[in-house]
């Protein structure tokens, strides 16, 4: 066997490699999980009645494309939700194992070999969610970090590149509300990022899973600005989930929405190597799609969350109240640093920035911050906030 693979030079992924700097050493206190970004609210009751009823499902093997009834509830849902015209249930959505499956397959069904005669780019925010790497390599394609720093409104800035870097980029990966910073792309965003893909001919990945945990304002979704601008629908991918939005991370179920080329290429693809949903979970899918009453309880949830922090948080130099999502991005001097010694006073458990970005030409922009998850119960996270807030200002009187 001859290695490296492509994948051999990986670097360690995020959680192995936050074992390995804190297990070593005994947490200060009751240890709290506020590293890693998995939904710790109640999902609807219904779901599991839903599964039980279709039980006889798991008998058979399911269908790729997705049951009607699934791909309804989703075009219906996103119809409402987006503001959108008729969205056709049998050519515009692909049911998916959660929005992570997708976000990987559709690089390898859709980066073309060779772009403009060169080896295509494909563009990442950085710091990012790491599959969005591992699915450009995989697709043969050169992964291209842009920095999403304080200076560029936490989101990658499309329209600073140069004309030839565009040119050869096969796919740009966006996520709104953004993973770890919880910034959110406006319309005006949105539209600048649609008229470059258009000129320079690239496809847009928009990874929104987020989309349904936020403050106030509901954030944009790009196929509404996409319709709105009267962009080609086979540019723009959506890609959205149950996991956050109704707390199901382990029902595997979201889906995407693209043009009906894209999504016939989708297809194909998963036809061959695809492992679709079971049947009793798509059908119950389709009706946690269709109902909202669970949805806003978790976002209220979440709110008074986000209001917990600002409250302890506020006065801790740098910290900027993220506007959606789940996560806080904290500046510190060095994340690494930062979280070993959380852990060691107070048992909290936070994920240094630098594991979920690279080094370019300009540093890393994750190396001075934490990532804070908001997950656990309110006076848990009453409790690590605290302790993240006592360890801030400590830093910065020293
Ligand atoms: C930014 C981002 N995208 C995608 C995913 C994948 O989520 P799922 O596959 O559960 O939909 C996650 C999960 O944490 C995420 O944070």
């Amino acid at each position: 066997m001859q290695y490296p693979t492509r994948f051999s030079a990986l670097p360690e992924y995020a959680f192995p490699r936050l074992r390995t700097l804190l297990d070593p050493h005994r947490p200060g206190g009751r240890p709290l999980h506020m590293s890693i970004g998995e939904p710790k609210h109640p999902f609807p009751a219904f779901a599991a009645t839903e599964v039980q009823k279709h039980a006889a499902g798991f008998n058979r093997y399911p269908p790729n494309e997705g049951t009607p009834e699934l791909r309804q509830a989703i075009a219906r849902w996103l119809e409402r939700r987006f503001d959108l015209d008729h969205v056709d249930e049998n050519t515009r959505v692909m049911p998916l194992n959660g929005t992570r499956e997708g976000l990987f397959n559709a690089a390898l069904a859709l980066s073309p070999e060779q772009k403009n005669g060169q080896q295509p780019l494909i563009l990442l925010p950085n710091p990012f969610y790491q599959c969005y790497m591992v699915a450009a390599r995989a697709a043969g394609a050169v992964p291209t970090y842009l920095n999403a720093t304080q200076a560029t409104g936490f989101l990658p800035d499309f329209a600073a590149l140069p004309a030839e870097t565009l040119d050869r980029t096969s796919i740009a990966y966006v996520c709104s509300p953004s993973n770890p910073q919880g910034a959110v792309a406006t319309r005006d965003y949105y539209k600048t990022l649609l008229k470059l893909a258009e000129k320079h001919d690239f496809f847009i990945f928009a990874d929104e899973c987020y989309s349904e945990i936020y403050r106030d304002t509901p954030p944009a979704g790009i196929l509404s600005v996409a319709q709105e601008t009267g962009v080609d629908p086979e540019r723009v991918l959506a890609f959205h989930s149950l996991s956050k939005r109704s707390n199901l991370p382990g029902f595997r179920s979201g889906f995407v929405a693209a043009g009906p080329k894209v999504i016939r290429e989708l297809r194909q693809l998963r036809g061959y190597t695809g492992a679709p949903l079971p049947l009793p979970i798509q059908m119950a899918s389709a009706k946690v799609w269709a109902d909202e009453a669970h949805v806003r309880e978790n976002r209220a949830l979440y709110r008074a969350k986000f209001d917990l922090a600002d409250r302890i948080l506020g006065n801790v130099p740098g910290y900027v109240p993220p506007q959606a999502g789940f996560f806080l991005w904290i500046p510190v001097n060095d994340g690494e640093a930062a979280a070993l010694e959380l852990w060691k006073t107070s048992g909290v458990r936070v994920l240094p920035g630098a594991y979920l970005s690279q080094e370019t030409g300009s540093g890393n922009p994750g190396r001075g911050y934490i990532r804070v998850a908001l997950v656990a119960e309110p006076d848990e996270i009453e409790r690590g906030l605290r302790a993240i807030g006592d360890f801030s200002i400590r830093s910065v009187n020293s």
